[in-house]
């Protein structure tokens, strides 16, 4: 068709459109245009993801990064920042490139940007969809405001193996709960205009399976049924999907014997076919160079598998830039192919309108006053006080008077570094105040805080070298362990009460950070002997990036509350929880094993055909070990209260129910304790017969309440044929019909139940 005729079919057509159709019509038509310009080298150029590289004096990225923007050889930067940075770099982009394509600029806004959130993992338990939306369109508004357009986030991987180090970064081990925080990230990260200045593009991750990782060590096989990975381990991605996620990443793993990089299953008919994914889909850092290792050939053959499989976008190392344009010659890929990826890349620029404003982030104004504000800091301090949850209180330690002397004292006491958690890359970590910082401040007069390190965080000083990476320093104290305890104990012999900040520094989590002893390191905890030794009230704060082995801790020591990290404002949150001005409400996304050996261990696991029955922990020739009884020390859903909740027996609209009607279940939960409290009712599922076999219960539905004290509440559920739906094993997602058990509790362990039946 002649151009002319184009333009005029485009103008009579045009206002018969949706607003949704005119703008792909009007994008569709810019980037035919623009693409109808391109040569091959500019189309294989977009399809590069590059970080800034060395700065060198004077530039912003690596001359090598700035020679290749004017070249139009780069799609995308990450990890650049600020206005003036990110600002310099595009204008290499539009001055000196040929066809002045905008650059995208990425970044790892994880948990938080400058203002930092609790790690993904303590979002999760704060159960509260609406705190974590919020969490995400912070960490956009301050991320946008310093250069950035596109959130390396949200991290969905299911984990039910707590040595895997990145399950501090996803939310647990539920599809389900984990379905909702990733759509709840996707709203807040990319709002509902991506045009608008403080929206980011969303890019969930690691698709796929990267949680399912063989012995919770990173980067390893993973090799599952395809029920098990329609019906556990892909509902988050799907979700993010179906909230209108803008990118995928594609993760580093081998699945089921073709690694996802290169899987054209997973990348294609899966993602594009099955769930009509149309946006960018990137690899993860070399993800594709990392197919040369996973056997599938050189740099060449693997870039071409993974281009072919249907990555558009290569992180970091230039496979696709290096190689592409031999690979189209020798017809080993197609120039559609080709163009389908810089397509995509270059309709996420156009839908962020970095065409029309390619500047639209380095507005250097608003990176003074859009970011670590108060406003900020101040929810900050709320979702760190939410996702904390309270494991153990015996006699009512907590909370604790405003009053006299505490002793707070280990190796997590006195580091701010280590605040923020995992994957905070852009927050201030030597800047952030430490535990006792927080406390203090929060405190002022009203308490005296004295505080001693009281053992290192490792014996071993290169594995805590290794614990310790990117600046989030803790001190060593060379000195013999029982010359550093007596000074300890020393310091608090006067004090009321003992708070020991113990358990794993940030980065014993997150990448590459898997470990198989999973408990509080040795040396911590020979110092909490000694601190429980005094005939103090001792209380546990424990940092933790996973679900951790504390199972003697819990024997021994009266309170413990589970703080994860909280971010930039910990210490205040600690205090707020610790002396009674917010009631702690978080439950657990993840089960904590009594033992490592107990791993993999999630709630929701299936029956076998010889289950222990309940209540005991040995038979023989039944599904147990010798040493260690199969329940978790504390289950998925678990967490305390400062008040007491009781649940009624629920009940239900009727015993049974048609497919396509609804039963309504309702539960009567009060508040008989003496504070007012949040608490999160939740509901389970058991299909108890199936034409395949079943998880014991499944979490469907819940809701987080207030219940003021002496109250109590009604909480209302309806429950469709949706909610019994499965993929069975041709991948249908039905229900089938028969008896179904039904739990509400407040955790997945203690729950009264009720059944009903689903009938034709
Ligand atoms: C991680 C990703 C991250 C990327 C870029 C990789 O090592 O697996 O989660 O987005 O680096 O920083």
């Amino acid at each position: 068709m002649k151009k002319s005729m184009k333009i005029m079919l485009f103008a009579i057509v045009l206002p018969f459109l949706g607003q949704a159709q005119q703008d792909d019509t009007k994008m569709n038509k810019f980037l035919d245009e623009l693409m109808s310009k391109m040569t091959l080298q500019e189309k294989i150029g977009q399809l590069n993801l590059v970080t800034a590289g060395e700065a060198v004096t004077g530039s912003v990225v690596s001359t090598g990064v700035e020679k290749k923007i004017a070249e139009g050889k780069i799609g995308g930067i990450f990890s650049l920042s600020t206005p003036e940075k990110t600002r310099r770099a595009q204008e290499i982009a539009m001055k000196q490139s040929r066809l002045k394509i905008p650059i995208i600029f990425g970044m790892d806004v994880i948990h938080g940007y400058r203002t930092t959130f609790p790690i993904p993992l303590g979002l999760a338990a704060s159960w509260d969809l609406n705190l974590i939306e919020q969490t995400a369109r912070i960490a956009a508004k301050e991320a946008t405001a310093d250069g950035i357009q596109w959130a390396f986030s949200p991290m969905v991987d299911i984990s039910r193996d707590a040595r895997w180090g990145r399950i501090s970064e996803g939310s647990g081990e539920d599809p389900y709960l984990g379905g909702l925080i990733a759509a709840a990230m996707v709203r807040g990260l990319q709002s509902n205009d991506l045009r608008a200045k403080d929206a980011m593009l969303a890019c969930v991750k690691h698709f796929a399976l990267y949680g399912a990782a063989e012995s919770g060590r990173d980067y390893n096989t993973t090799d599952m049924s395809l029920h098990r990975m329609y019906n556990e381990y892909f509902p988050p991605y799907k979700a993010a999907i179906d909230a209108g996620v803008g990118s995928v990443m594609v993760s580093f793993n081998d699945i089921n014997g073709v690694p996802a990089s290169a899987n054209k299953w997973l990348l294609t008919d899966v993602l594009r076919k099955d769930w009509g994914f149309g946006g960018l889909v990137v690899s993860d850092y070399t993800g594709i160079n990392e197919l040369v290792d996973h056997g599938l050939g050189d740099l060449k053959q693997v870039s071409q598998l993974s281009l072919n499989a249907g990555m558009d976008m290569d992180m970091v190392g230039e496979g696709f830039l290096t190689t592409l344009e031999q690979s189209l010659k020798e017809g080993k890929v197609t120039q559609e192919r080709i163009d389908a990826a810089c397509r995509a890349v270059l309709e996420a620029k156009y839908k962020l309108g970095l065409f029309d404003n390619p500047f639209k982030n380095t507005d250097s104004e608003r990176a003074k006053t859009d970011i670590y504000i108060a406003e900020h800091l101040k929810k900050a301090r709320e979702a760190a006080t939410k996702s904390f949850v309270l494991l153990k209180n015996e006699n009512q330690t907590l909370p604790l008077k405003k009053q006299g002397k505490v002793a707070v004292i280990g190796p997590l006491a006195n580091t701010g570094s280590n605040m923020p958690g995992t994957w905070s890359v852009s927050a201030d970590h030597a800047n952030t105040p430490s535990l006792v910082e927080g406390m203090r401040e929060s405190l002022g007069n009203n308490v005296e805080i004295i505080t001693h390190i009281g053992s290192n965080l490792l014996e071993d000083a290169a594995y805590q070298e290794r614990a310790t990476m990117f600046g989030r320093t803790i001190p060593r104290d060379e000195r013999d362990e029982k010359t550093i305890i007596a000074e300890a104990i020393e310091a608090a012999k006067d004090a009321d009460v003992i708070v020991a900040a113990l358990g794993e520094a940030s980065e014993m989590s997150g990448e590459s950070s898997s470990r198989v002893d999973i408990g509080i390191p040795a040396v911590q905890q020979r110092l909490l002997k000694e601190l429980v030794a005094t005939g103090k009230p001792v209380v546990l704060v424990l940092f933790a990036g996973r679900p951790m082995t504390i199972a003697e801790e819990s024997e021994t020591v009266p309170a413990i509350l589970n703080v994860w990290f909280g971010g930039s404002e910990t210490g205040k949150a600690v205090a707020d929880v610790l002396f009674g001005d917010v009631n702690p409400s978080g439950k657990l996304p993840a089960s904590f094993p009594k033992h490592v050996g107990q791993l993999p261990l999630y709630y929701a696991h299936k029956n076998t055909g010889r289950p222990l029955p309940k209540g005991q922990w040995f038979e023989k020739f039944r599904s147990n070990y010798l040493d260690v009884d199969n329940d978790p020390l504390y289950p998925f859903g678990y967490g305390l209260s400062y008040t007491k909740f009781d649940y009624a027996q629920p009940t239900a609209s009727a015993t049974s129910m048609k497919f396509g009607e609804k039963l309504n279940v309702e539960v009567q939960v009060s508040n008989n304790g003496n504070w007012d409290g949040e608490e999160v009712v939740q509901l389970y599922i058991r299909d108890l017969v199936g034409s395949i076999t079943r998880p014991v219960k499944e979490l469907k539905k819940f809701e987080k309440v207030l219940i003021k004290k002496g109250e109590t509440k009604t909480i209302a559920f309806e429950i469709t044929e949706e909610d019994l739906k499965f993929f069975n094993n041709n991948l249908e997602w039905i229900a089938e019909e028969g008896e179904f058990e039904l739990f509400v509790g407040s955790n997945s362990r203690d729950t009264q139940s009720l059944k009903f039946t689903l009938e034709k």
